[in-house]
């Protein structure tokens, strides 16, 4: 089996919801402001996935985690799926922590889509009467590549943090995402970063900004066409001039994290050298 097992405990968020520290990333899975909040506010919301004319929707979600963009993205559409169907394809490296998964529930309807969720972990598929949840498991590095192209109509990007997690913030795994999104797609993260924004545009998205919530800065927006508010002149002229926009690398998807760090250090040397 491509699944690991990580070292993960459980912490308090401020909307009351729980989230995971884990010790192998030396950071939490959600934002200490609320983590079930955060998958609404940063993900679910400003895709824009439900207000689409479309009559099946299908959403790539990157790092499944213990599931909360799942479950928000389920909450809102059950409530008023008007009369489409759903289709959310999750990838993700390690084992669901499924004990910590089951010790956490959450208030009726809620909580009944939260379990068919924890079935995802034993099943790799979970299905409603108007939705199908498929996980694909392993470095999504690798599961990536298989997927079709032209199919996603919004792209959740949520792994660890760029510093700690690289190789799913490249520019190479996002030409894949590029290359699986459909036309006017709209791909959410969180991290604002130079070199994450840098990366969007050398892949071929447009790019903006995304909201913000809490104490965390404002997130990411990014588009498959011109569906997005772009960043303006002076933005962009930032990630132009500053050297921490030098963005990560990783031409053959499989690079060892260290080795994706160090390609990056050794590409902003370069570009402080060539500068003014
Ligand atoms: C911040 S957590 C995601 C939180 C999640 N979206 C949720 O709603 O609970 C990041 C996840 O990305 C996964 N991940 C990290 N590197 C990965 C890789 N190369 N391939 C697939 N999943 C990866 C981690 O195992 C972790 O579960």
């Amino acid at each position: 089996m491509a699944y690991t097992m990580t070292l993960l405990r459980s912490i308090p968020t401020e909307d009351g919801t729980i989230s995971l520290y884990s010790e192998e990333y030396g950071q939490a899975m959600h934002t200490q402001s609320g983590a079930y909040t955060e998958a609404l506010v940063k993900h679910v919301r400003p895709s824009g996935i439900l207000s689409l004319n479309e009559n099946t929707l299908r959403v790539l979600d990157v790092g499944f985690g213990i599931g909360y963009n799942v479950l928000a993205l389920l909450e809102e559409f059950t409530r008023d799926d008007r009369g489409r169907s759903l289709e959310i394809t999750t990838l993700e490296k390690d084992f669901p922590p499924v004990d910590i998964m089951e010790a956490i529930s959450f208030p009726g309807k809620t909580g009944a889509l939260y379990d068919t969720i924890k079935r995802l972990c034993e099943n790799r598929e979970a299905r409603g009467e108007k939705f199908t949840v498929r996980m694909l498991a392993g470095d999504a590095r690798r599961s990536l590549p298989t997927l079709e192209a032209s199919h996603f109509h919004a792209i959740f990007l949520d792994p660890y943090s760029p510093a700690k997690n690289p190789e799913l913030w490249t520019v190479d795994f996002f030409r894949e995402l590029y290359r699986v999104a459909a036309e006017s797609c709209v791909l959410t993260t969180y991290s604002s970063a130079l070199q994450i924004r840098t990366a969007l545009l050398e892949a071929g998205f447009t790019v903006g900004k995304g909201p913000s919530m809490g104490r965390k800065r404002e997130g990411t927006l990014a588009a498959k066409g011109a569906c997005v508010e772009p960043l303006d002149e002076t933005e962009r002229a930032a990630l132009r001039s500053d050297p921490k926009a030098t963005p990560y690398r990783d031409e053959t998807l499989s690079g060892a994290r260290g080795e994706i760090l160090r390609h990056r250090k050794t590409d902003m040397a370069a570009r402080r050298k060539t500068q003014p």
